[in-house]
This record gives structure tokens, C-alpha cells and sequence, in this order.
């Protein structure tokens, strides 16, 4: 794939010529005019969803933490390391691909990404060094390391990338974009509904609020790539098979995953229900990308947590409330006056 100049002179910067790939840019973000007016909301978007992580209240969290059974803390240290795997590497990755993006508004959206990844670790190290004891601190920032499945998924999500990076061709960028599509759309729900779970039960609800936010974050980021993929399918070289292939592998190491880290051993989830919730985002993430859904049994046309994600609250307006059972916003919004995130 090419990679963008610093700086050229000779690039074209006119609308008519403009292309998210292989065009030819000066790399000047002349953003008075673009040509996917789709990047303008959801820019705007992705800036009003702003927040500090401290500044979300979680010392109650500290008396839960304490009153967790054992299988509740083993996944709630399990799922953190996950996450700040998944958020590390996104950090990592995106300015790769990002690089040989021509179009300045699409290269902008993916640097709020790309920030904002950088952001979420951050909140993990914030939870992490407020509620985890000093003694168990480490064995969660080394969780990645200890656990065999934890450190081969790990490993599986990377190697998408790195395949790119080592040997960067046209077919290899796709793979690795449509790696970022099951990663941002995908890999951190089970994550986050486990965290609505407690919550719900009235457990480790400052951690809940941190992860709403989050949420918030990934699903324009999800939304990014849903634009993304369609106009790459245009142009890149891949059949549908191919990305039947990837989901259908996608789902299997999801559920293997949250099998291994949740399983049956958390009030009101279930190996069987992690399977229904995983195949039902595979579908609608599927349909978003106007392609078919993979799993079309009636039972994963539906979410098996609706009553969770109720409370997750990602689905109305731009805020979220600061605790479920309270109704103080914590969220930065400025205005509620962000129009267009339905097309979105
Ligand atoms: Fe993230
Ligand atoms: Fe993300």
C-alpha cells in the first residue's frame, strides 16, 4: 500500500479527485470542503462524547471489589487485562492504516480514534490503581502473560495486523481493516455487558459508568468502520467468503474467550447466552455492511441482554447517566444540538 508523503506539493486536493485510498494528496487537511460529508457528524460526534476519566466517581467500587465472589473478581480482572489489550493494540494499529488514507476528513476521524484508544487504557489504569489491591495490581497487568487462552487470542488479533505490517499489500490492508471492524464491533461487548451485569446487581457501579463511556467511544468507532469497509470493498481485492470466514472465526474466539474468563459461573450469564449475544452482533454488524447475516436462526436475531443495555443508555441521547439507579449526567456534552447520527 502506499504511504502517504509528508508533505507534497504536487498532490490534488480537489473534491472531484478525492478518495479514501491510493489518491493523491497534499496532506493538508483542507476540511472547508469534503467529499464524505458522513466524517462531519460523526467527527463532531466523537468530539462532544469527550470525558475524564477521574473525574468518574468509582471509590464505592473499592467496598464491592471486596464482597465479589471469586469467579466475579477472576473475570473482572480477566476482562480488564482483555480490554487493555484490545485498546493497546488499536493504538498501535490505526496509525498504520491511517497512513494511507488520501482523504484529510476520514484521516481525521481515525486521529480522534486513535486518541481516544490511547485514552481508554488510560481509564483502565485508573480502575485498575483504585480499586485492585497493590498485592493483585500486578497479576492483572500481567494477566496477558499467565493465561494461555488470554495470550493466544491475543496473539490470533494481532497476527491480522502484523500480517499487514510485515508484508503491506493491498489484500493484507483489507484483512487488517476488516480485523479492526470485528475488534471495534465485536470483541468487547461480552466485556461490557459483564460489567452491566454487576451493575445491575448494584455491584461495581463506578466501574459500569467508566465502561458506559467507553462504549459510547467504540460504537463511533464501530460506526467509522461501517462507512469504511463498503467503500473498501469497492476497491480491494476479497471475496465474501472471505469475511463470512473471518466473522465465523471471529464469534468462535469470542465465545471461547468469555467462555473461558465468564462461563457459567456469573449470575444471569450463560455459555449459552454469550453464543446468542455474540452471533446476534455478528448479524447486525453483518447487515451493516449490507452483507447477509451469518446466523439466520430467529434466536440470534435478538439480544439476550436487552434489559442490560438499557442500561447502558448508548442508544439515546448523547449522555449517559452517572450512576443507573441516579440521574445525574457525568458526560462533558456541550450541546444537544449534534444532528445527522441517524444516518450514521
Ligand atoms: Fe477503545
Ligand atoms: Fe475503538
Amino acid at each position: 500500500m502506499p504511504i502517504n508523503p509528508i508533505f507534497n506539493p504536487n498532490g490534488d486536493d480537489a473534491i472531484e479527485n478525492r478518495s479514501i485510498w491510493f489518491g493523491n494528496t497534499t496532506n493538508l487537511m483542507q476540511l472547508n470542503d469534503v467529499r464524505f460529508p458522513w466524517t462531519v457528524n460523526l467527527y463532531q460526534q466523537m468530539r462532544e462524547n469527550f470525558w475524564i476519566p477521574q473525574r468518574i466517581d468509582i471509590t464505592q467500587d473499592v467496598v464491592d471489589y471486596a464482597n465479589l465472589t471469586n469467579d466475579e473478581r477472576y473475570a473482572y480482572e480477566g476482562i480488564l487485562a482483555y480490554l487493555t489489550f484490545l485498546d493497546s493494540i488499536q493504538t498501535c494499529n490505526i496509525p498504520h492504516l491511517k497512513s494511507s488514507v488520501t482523504a484529510p476528513e476520514v484521516s481525521l476521524c481515525m486521529a480522534e480514534q486513535i486518541s481516544q484508544e490511547g485514552m481508554h487504557n488510560q481509564s483502565y489504569q485508573y480502575i485498575i490503581e483504585t480499586i485492585i489491591p497493590p498485592e493483585r495490581r500486578n497479576h492483572v497487568y500481567e494477566f496477558w502473560r499467565t493465561d494461555k487462552i488470554l495470550k493466544k487470542r491475543c496473539e490470533f488479533i494481532a497476527s491480522l495486523y502484523q500480517k499487514y505490517i510485515d508484508n503491506p499489500t493491498s489484500e493484507n490492508y483489507f484483512v487488517a481493516l476488516m480485523g479492526d471492524f470485528l475488534l471495534e464491533g465485536l470483541y468487547f461487548y461480552n466485556g461490557f455487558i459483564y460489567f452491566y451485569n454487576l451493575a445491575s446487581r448494584m455491584l461495581m457501579s463506578g466501574s459500569a459508568d467508566i465502561f458506559k463511556m467507553i462504549n459510547r467511544d467504540e460504537l463511533s468507532h464501530v460506526r467509522l468502520y461501517q462507512k469504511l469497509i463498503p467503500e473498501a470493498r469497492k476497491i480491494f481485492t476479497h471475496s465474501v467468503d472471505q469475511i463470512y470466514d473471518m466473522f465465523a472465526r471471529a464469534v468462535e474466539h469470542e465465545c471461547r474467550w468469555t467462555n473461558h474468563i465468564i462461563g457459567n459461573n456469573i449470575l444471569g450469564i450463560t455459555e449459552s447466552s454469550t453464543e446468542q449475544y455474540t452471533k446476534y452482533l455478528a448479524n447486525i454488524r453483518l447487515r451493516s455492511i449490507g452483507l447477509e447475516p451469518l446466523y439466520p436462526e430467529t434466536k440470534y436475531n435478538k439480544s439476550p441482554y436487552t434489559h442490560l443495555e438499557r442500561f447502558s443508555d448508548t442508544k439515546k441521547e448523547a449522555h449517559t447517566k452517572a450512576n443507573f439507579f441516579e440521574s445525574t449526567v457525568t458526560s462533558y456534552v456541550m450541546s444537544s444540538g449534534v444532528t445527522g447520527w441517524d444516518e450514521i
